[in-house]
């Protein structure tokens, strides 16, 4: 008897863990005949997690993949495996430190004086509940990296970006946006941090820029695309695993049931290449379909001001840019 409830209990949760595993692993994007031969794609963080997966897929369709990374040995290691996986040679590697403005500057005049065009950005790189630390130019390092950096690279990049049209550009944003709100008051946190509010900020201003860019782009061909990948097994959570040994094993655990990293990237990759997207701007898709992202991602009054206040804060049209 005991022997069979065992039986019983081991095939019941072996099966429940089959269907949560199914469930987390979230919507694969079934186009795969979609070629992108001719185009220009450019990856923030693609050394690593979805931004390679990204990269890899693309890739495969026959664009030519500029992966922007801040370690060029691991952004070569990453571009000799994308060669090798998909036999597509044309897989440039550039430096870009978005924790500092000099880099992004250094890395938007390369691109602008030697690529041609620029048919798809992807703003993927991203930095998850560091501690308190800054960037280059003093901003809290979350908001700095995911936000700001983004903020700026994309606007030095844009002439070029119109020039390319129609063509897109991607942020990847998260789920925890809806916890986040815009800290007007507190900007560089220096009142106060904490890390889980901080990415939540950052994911929020994504989702706020991606939808502010859209409206200031209407009519010129470019389009604005913002995502939730999921819960994906990734490097992102490298600060968290040296927070508590509870939290360390409950990840161990985890990184069985979440997304893997191809997983996560399936949502990047549809509002890259899906052609039914080309008339849509400014929304926001999680599992390769449209949702509404939170409350405060949706008002234009926060995201004019973002917009406003990060133009302040990277110098963007005060002549220094
Ligand atoms: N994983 C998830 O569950 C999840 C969920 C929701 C949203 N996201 C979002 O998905 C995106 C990709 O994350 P991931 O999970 O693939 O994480 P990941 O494996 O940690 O990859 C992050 C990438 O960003 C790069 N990066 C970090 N700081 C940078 C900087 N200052 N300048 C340039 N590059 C920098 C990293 O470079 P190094 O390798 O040199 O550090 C790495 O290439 C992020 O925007 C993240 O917020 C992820």
């Amino acid at each position: 008897m005991m022997f069979k409830v065992t039986v019983v209990s081991v095939v019941l949760i072996a099966v429940g863990l089959a269907c949560l595993r199914r469930h987390m692993a979230g919507v694969r994007y079934n186009n795969t005949t979609t070629r992108l031969d001719g185009k220009t794609v450019l990856i923030t963080g693609a050394n690593t997690g979805i931004g390679k997966e990204t990269a890899i897929d693309l890739a495969k369709r026959g664009a030519r993949v500029i992966l922007a990374c801040r370690d060029l040995d691991k952004a070569k290691t990453a571009a000799d495996d994308i060669k090798n996986r998909t036999g597509n040679e044309n897989i440039i590697i550039k430096r870009l430190d978005l924790a500092s403005l000099k880099s992004i500057k250094i890395f938007a005049g390369d691109i602008n004086a030697n690529e041609k065009k620029l048919d798809i950005l992807i703003n993927n790189a991203g930095i998850m509940r560091c501690p308190y630390w800054k960037t280059e130019n003093g901003f809290e390092m979350q908001f700095g990296v995911n936000h700001l950096g983004h903020f700026l690279l994309t606007n030095l990049l844009l002439d070029l970006i119109k020039k390319s049209a129609p063509s897109r550009i991607i942020t990847v944003s998260s789920l925890l946006h809806e916890k986040g709100t815009i800290n007007f008051d507190d900007i560089y946190s220096e009142k106060s941090y904490h890390p889980e509010t901080s990415y939540s900020q950052s994911k929020l201003a994504n989702v706020l820029f991606s939808r502010e860019l859209a409206k200031r782009l209407e009519g010129t061909g470019v389009t604005t695309y913002s995502l939730h990948p999921g819960l994906i097994n990734t490097e992102l959570k490298r600060h968290w695993e040296k927070e508590s040994m509870v939290l360390k094993i409950l990840l161990s655990i985890g990184k069985y049931l979440v997304k893997t990293p191809e997983e996560g990237a399936q949502t990047t990759i549809y509002c890259a290449v899906e052609e039914t997207l080309t008339s849509e701007s400014g929304k926001y898709y999680s599992d390769c379909a449209e949702k509404t992202p939170s409350k405060e991602a949706l008002d234009d009054d926060v995201s004019n001001k973002l917009w406003t206040l990060s133009e302040q804060m990277v110098g963007l049209n005060n002549g220094n840019t």
